[in-house]
């Protein structure tokens, strides 16, 4: 099942870097992203301010140098070896040792679709479907002031990482405390629905005071774009008309492995520090952490091998329709779109209201 799920992994867009970290690196780096090491480079910005990224497999055809150790050169990524230069579009467009000879057609390194959205860097391994990049709802919203928290790598599946963070049974053994109560330990039961490829469905936590005032926590409106992202819009309590987003997605590196890009966004407190917000998550984070990566198998098992209750309600779900992607990706692109509600290019979700504040 994990190779099947990399298959339809490959379907959709994933983060390999953030845009700061490729810049830091002087505009090319290297990435591993499905089980596939690759060389990343920023080739530059057009008149419309949209950055051109390429990204090729991690090898120079010519002596199987690693692409990622050379040099942007004029929209194209030349090679540290001998010079060679490779386009976006995978082709060879320079061999400085035969000047004034045509490259032949066949001087070609296979390369992937790659952009910059939401300051993150995303690569396609495989086209075809209409797999889309993540909505970010803060993105668009003037008065949410946004904060991109460090990418973090867990030794876990990306499907076990963004289960985690839908399975509201945990909130009161891990986060008793901060997001949950022992006292409280049966969720309420939540209706979760599909909309245009997204599972979606409301939370009502437990009557717990939240810890501090950077708290992440409330009634909570969660969209699970598909298959990776995780987007929550909290309701404050007690602060009508605030609202806190928590906004993530875990990029597959590999078989147990995965990369989770994280953003918090906010229409309260701007004047507060950025880092308590930070902060209150990062406690979060390290209360899951020593059970996340202690799920064995890292990868989640399809087939029945686990057990389940009522209360697994938003997993069982979500499993549901992620083995439905992965059968469908099995029978190619077009079965893959109409899994995901897609089939039609260009559709988009009709938007719900959040949940009443
Ligand atoms: S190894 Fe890349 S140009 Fe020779
Ligand atoms: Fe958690």
């Amino acid at each position: 099942m994990s190779d099947d799920l990399f298959h339809a992994l490959e379907y959709f867009w994933h983060p390999v870097a953030t845009l700061s970290e490729l810049q830091a690196a002087g505009g090319v780096m290297a990435a591993r992203l499905l089980g596939r090491d690759l060389a990343i480079a920023h080739l530059g910005v057009d008149p419309a301010g949209v950055a051109t990224i390429g990204a090729w497999v991690d090898r120079c055809p010519h002596r199987s140098t690693r692409l990622s150790v050379g040099c942007v050169d004029g929209q194209a990524l030349r090679c540290a070896y001998h010079g060679w230069r490779w386009a976006p579009d995978g082709r060879c467009v320079e061999v400085p040792s035969a000047p004034g000879r045509p490259v032949p057609d066949r001087f070609r390194q296979e390369a992937f679709e790659a952009v910059v959205e939401h300051d993150l860097v995303w690569v396609r391994l495989r086209g075809q479907a209409h797999t889309r990049i993540p909505t970010m709802p803060a993105a668009t919203d003037p008065t949410m002031r946004l904060t991109h928290g460090s990418p973090y790598v867990w030794p876990t599946g990306a499907t076990r990482r963004v289960e985690n963070f839908v399975d509201l049974a945990h909130f009161a053994w891990v986060h008793d405390g901060t997001l949950g109560d022992r006292g409280h330990p049966v969720p309420p039961e939540v209706s979760v629905r599909r909309v245009a490829g997204e599972l979606r469905f409301t939370f009502v936590p437990p009557p717990i005071a939240p810890s501090g005032q950077a708290a992440l926590f409330g009634d909570s409106y969660y969209r699970m774009p598909m298959p990776l992202t995780v987007n929550i819009d909290f309701a404050i309590a007690g602060s009508p008309g605030v609202r806190r987003h928590l906004w993530m997605t875990a990029a597959p590196v590999e078989q147990g492995v995965c990369r989770s890009y994280w953003v918090i966004a906010r229409n309260d407190g701007h004047d507060l520090p950025d880092e308590d917000f930070l902060d209150f998550q990062r406690l979060v984070l390290d209360e899951d952490e020593p059970v996340v990566c202690n799920q064995v198998p890292a990868e989640i098992p399809f087939r029945g091998e686990e057990l389940h209750v009522r209360a697994d309600r938003v997993s069982i779900e979500y499993r549901r329709w992620l083995e439905e992607l992965v059968t469908a990706a099995g029978a190619g692109a077009e079965a893959l779109d109409v899994a995901l509600g897609s089939a039609v290019p260009g559709a988009t979700a009709k938007e719900e209201p959040a949940c009443a504040t």
